[in-house]
């Protein structure tokens, strides 16, 4: 628990080498679509060092809103079950370990799913329910073997508490801040770095996502929420480096709904549909999960 005054102790997450923060200072601008896929992205890595693929979790600290489940699949799951030592076990879909407020939440009724229950906590509560997510999981598989090498963390938008929290309790080895091209979104990129500088995260780098649209019937990119231009002198002047600009492309939004990530999607009518720009997001997220193993490693 912080506490004013005092040194606070940063802890390692039990089972995890690495932790990396996907956040951004404005809502709704892509984090939890792109936690969830580069994490997938990075799981799909066999990094020479390691001489096997990577092995990747996704914990959900958006407390108020937690959309991992929908995204995974996984908004009917059971609550987690406990290991001998209490600790709560992370809930899988297509391979991969997840944990969120939304598993432990009760549902709001008969076929409801937990995400409609409303939580109206503050302050205390919410770092209560934070430290039990950050340092009450077993991320081992069932609860033995070697536990992960990466854990991406979909952070809540803004700068509050939980991005606090985390901060100030956890070691965390990167950050990456999304951004849309807006002026709005724009304007929180700042704000958002400059708060995990605070708490001495670095920032891994920052991605555009919805840069732009691949027209289907000419492949040329439109910028619909204007030049890419502003972004990248917003990042080149705080010393950041740009990871990747996303396409606006239906088939990633429609896959979130649906639980399938976009990378893991092997539907034909929508690689149709999403024509070149489907093939540029797998590509771009690709290269950003490359990127970001390879800042993680040297941390
Ligand atoms: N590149 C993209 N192409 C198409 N749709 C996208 C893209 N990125 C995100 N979306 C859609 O935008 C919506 C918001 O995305 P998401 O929930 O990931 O944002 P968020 O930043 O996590 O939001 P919040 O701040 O509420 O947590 C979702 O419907 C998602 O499918
Ligand atoms: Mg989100």
């Amino acid at each position: 628990m912080p506490r004013r005054g005092g040194t606070i102790q940063k802890r390692p997450i039990p089972h995890v080498k690495k932790v990396l923060a996907v956040a951004s200072g404005k809502g709704g601008v892509g984090k939890s679509t792109i936690a969830v896929n580069l994490a997938f992205s990075l799981a799909m890595q066999r990094p020479p060092s390691l001489g096997r693929r990577i092995r990747v979790g996704v914990l959900d600290l958006d407390i108020f809103g937690p959309s991992v489940p929908t995204l995974m699949g996984l908004q009917h799951a059971d609550e987690p079950p406990l290991t001998s030592t209490g600790a709560m076990l992370p809930i899988t879909n297509h391979g991969l370990p997840t944990m969120s407020m939304g598993y432990l939440l009760p549902k709001s009724g008969p076929g409801a799913s937990r995400e409609d229950a409303a939580v109206v906590w503050r302050g205390l509560m919410v770092q209560k329910a934070v430290q039990q997510l950050l340092f009450d999981v077993d991320w081992r598989d069932g609860g033995e073997g070697p536990g992960l090498d990466v854990l991406v963390v979909d952070m809540p938008p803004g700068t509050g508490d939980v991005q606090l929290t985390l901060g100030q309790l956890v070691a965390v080895d990167g950050a990456v801040i999304v951004s849309t091209p807006q002026d709005v979104a724009l304007t929180d990129v700042r704000r958002g770095i400059s708060m995990f500088r605070k708490v001495s995260v670095p920032i891994t780098g920052t991605i555009l996502n919805q840069s732009y649209f691949v027209c289907p019937s000419c492949a040329t990119p439109h910028y619909l929420f204007g030049s890419p231009a502003a972004f990248r002198s917003i990042a080149a002047s705080l010393d950041v480096p740009v990871l990747g600009e996303l396409p606006l492309v239906k088939g990633v939004s429609v896959g979130g709904d649906n639980g399938v990530p976009y990378v893991l999607t092997s539907s034909k009518e929508q690689a149709e549909e999403d024509s070149a720009g489907g093939a540029v997001w797998r590509n771009v997220m690709q290269e950003i999960a490359g990127t970001v193993w390879h800042a993680l490693k040297e941390k």
